[in-house]
């Protein structure tokens, strides 16, 4: 780790331009321009990060678009600057009293080797270090929390249920499959390829899987899975998926919008027809952001802790080496060459 004070050489990926449709690898560039001091300025307030572990999540496609206000989120990215995100980092120099030199912590950080951060208040100091660190980009960060929120308190479980998650190996599906397990539920996801669906059924203990892309017909995939109907679908991906996920859904069914990746990259989003069910079967559709749930983290820990080390749970990571290969590990989210949570290393501990 740098020393207080120094001045070093920091790598960092730059967005070239607000993106249209699908990101590409060459949309972000890596630039080794810029120094910074591994020192805080006094009276900031901040800290100074060394990054170690950056997330990789789809939220942050709508970041690289043109800024467009929706309910105050998602400021966009500044064309020519580093990108940010989630991540885990140790830090180098503290002006905050929250925080000292050497303290591992996890919350928002920039795209680079080295990150000053004068707002903390979305960092979290790590405590626990007896799990992975980079399961703070992870189950135990904002998909874990996300995931945690979305099932238990948007979904109103109930032993016995039938279950349905789309994007369900991702870094928030394949928690939601295995809360729903734990809970007694039927469950089945749907994932894009072979090695996603063996990995539901065979690693993360879910009852089925499919792979959507191979299904001609959904209605008829999700019948096939669900003769009686579905109670609870875990809403990742939008689309075609959610259409005929409501043909499918049982009276008094809860959704829990999560998320609509099928949707982000496009210029225009696709209409959805079945809505009328929502009526005809009572269904309850809720939308949630993970960031109204942050004040129950410490909650959250101590459910999922223990999940972890008594191998209750597992969590299935796909790392790539250095942040030269962080472009294509991002976009790679929007075609699903990601299996698991996607998790960028910049630098071991
Ligand atoms: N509400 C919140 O606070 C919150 C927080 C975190 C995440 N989210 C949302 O949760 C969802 C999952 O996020 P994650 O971090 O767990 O990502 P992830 O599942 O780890 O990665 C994204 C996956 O989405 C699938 N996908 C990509 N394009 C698709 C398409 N056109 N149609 C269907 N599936 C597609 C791919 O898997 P396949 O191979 O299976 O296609 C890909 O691996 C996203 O919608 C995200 O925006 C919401």
């Amino acid at each position: 780790m740098g020393q207080i004070g120094e001045i070093v050489k920091n790598k960092q990926v730059i967005l070239k331009n607000f993106v249209r449709g699908f990101p590409k690898e060459s949309d972000l560039l890596i630039s080794s321009e810029n120094s910074i001091n591994l020192k805080v300025p006094e009276g900031s307030n901040g800290v100074l990060l060394k990054n170690l572990y950056l997330s990789c999540d789809p939220y942050m496609r709508s970041l690289m678009s043109e800024p467009v206000d929706i309910a105050g989120l998602f400021p966009s990215y500044v064309p020519s600057s580093p990108i940010g995100g989630y991540g885990v980092s140790k830090v180098v120099d503290s002006e905050h009293p929250k925080f000292k030199k050497g303290d591992l912590v996890w919350g928002t950080t920039g795209w680079e080797e080295y990150s000053l951060n004068t707002s903390t208040d979305s960092l979290f100091k790590i405590d626990h270090t007896d799990v992975p660190l980079s399961y703070y980009t992870g189950i135990l960060g904002m998909p874990g929390i996300t995931a945690y929120a979305g099932f238990y308190k948007i979904c109103n479980p109930e032993e016995g249920e039938k279950v349905f998650i789309s994007a369900a190996s991702g870094a928030v599906g394949q928690l939601v499959g295995q809360f729903a397990k734990l809970m007694g539920c039927y469950v089945v996801g749907t994932a894009g390829s072979k090695e996603k669906v063996d990995l539901l059924k065979e690693k993360f203990g879910f009852d089925e899987a499919f792979n959507y892309k191979e299904e001609a017909d959904l209605d008829k995939a999700l019948k096939r899975y669900f003769p009686e109907g579905i109670d609870i679908y875990f809403e990742n991906v939008g689309g075609k998926m959610l259409d005929a996920v409501l043909l499918n859904m049982r009276i008094r069914g809860r959704i829990a919008v999560c998320g609509m990746i099928s949707q982000y990259n496009l210029e225009k989003p696709e209409g959805v027809e079945n809505l009328m069910n929502i009526n005809y079967k009572r269904i309850k559709m809720e939308g949630f952001i993970f960031l109204d749930y942050l004040p129950e983290y410490p909650k959250f820990l101590d459910t999922v802790l223990p999940l972890i080390r008594e191998a209750k749970i597992t969590y299935i990571e796909d790392t790539v080496e250095g942040l030269e290969s962080g472009p294509a590990a991002l976009v790679g989210l929007f075609s699903g060459l990601n299996v698991g949570k996607q998790v960028v290393v910049v630098a071991h501990e």
